[in-house]
């Protein structure tokens, strides 16, 4: 596990788009693994510019985001698949057929099934990641088995009441969300795990210091041999 600490989030995020970006100009057919939430924004907003400066073009790319809230169809503004066309899809030149976020309506057993079958016959070639205050990646909540697939979760209070800043009252949170599991996150070749303020700085001190655990999930990256941290000092200041 690489550690990176940065003071400046403008170039972490710079530095960050520069995995993605290698990865999309080496690989023919360049399959990603994205994530939502506050953390990979400015990421993002630095892939759409090396796009609109000709850097990259996302025609042959394939993505793979990490989860989805049950019961929340795409026009929803709280949705993930909405947030990925707000905040990428629609910038760039990517064909949305080659774009997958779970299905969070209808039969989520299904969902799952069918998303654990596109994660089996592809390989993530780069994965970004954020990380939840309880060391959470993606919705694999503190207990969940290394061993996960793609699941349907009951989101913990903790991710609830954190994820409650997008929504107008915590009680319209979704209650349920649909994730990979960590043993599809693992299959990726590289994982870059960003995480920004105070309130992540145990989780990455957990991360960092703990054996490999279920109670904390983030701890089992330390299992994959290609993963690079990428830390505001804010997120790093439990480290020394
Ligand atoms: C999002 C996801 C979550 C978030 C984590 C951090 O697809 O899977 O694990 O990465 O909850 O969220 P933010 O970035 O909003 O702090």
């Amino acid at each position: 596990m690489e550690i990176r600490i940065f003071k400046d989030i403008e170039k972490l995020n710079v530095e960050a788009a520069k995995y993605f970006i290698e990865t999309i100009q080496k690989e023919k057919n360049p399959v990603l693994g994205l994530a939502t939430g506050s953390t990979p924004i400015g990421m993002y907003k630095e892939l759409i510019k090396s796009y609109q400066q000709g850097e990259i073009s996302f025609v042959n790319t394939t993505t793979y985001n990490l989860d989805e809230y049950v019961g929340l169809d795409a026009t929803h503004e709280q949705s993930y698949r909405y947030f990925m066309t707000e905040n990428l899809f629609k910038h760039v030149n990517i064909n949305p057929d080659n774009t997958h976020v779970p299905n969070g309506l209808g039969d989520s057993e299904k969902s799952c099934r069918e998303y654990n079958q596109l994660l089996d016959d592809t390989q993530i070639d780069i994965q970004i990641l954020g990380i939840g205050s309880n060391g959470h990646i993606a919705f694999n909540e503190p207990g969940t088995p290394f061993s996960a697939v793609t699941h349907v979760v009951n989101l913990t209070e903790t991710s609830i009441s954190d994820n409650s800043r997008f929504f107008e009252s915590i009680d319209e949170v979704p209650k349920q969300a649909i994730t990979m599991g960590l043993s599809n996150i693992m299959k990726a070749k590289k994982i870059i795990l960003i995480a920004l303020g105070e309130n992540k700085a145990e989780a990455i001190r957990k991360l960092v210091q703990e054996d490999p655990n279920e109670n904390t999930p983030c701890t089992i990256l330390k299992n994959h041999p290609n993963v690079v941290i990428l830390l505001d000092h804010a997120a790093s200041s439990k480290l020394i």
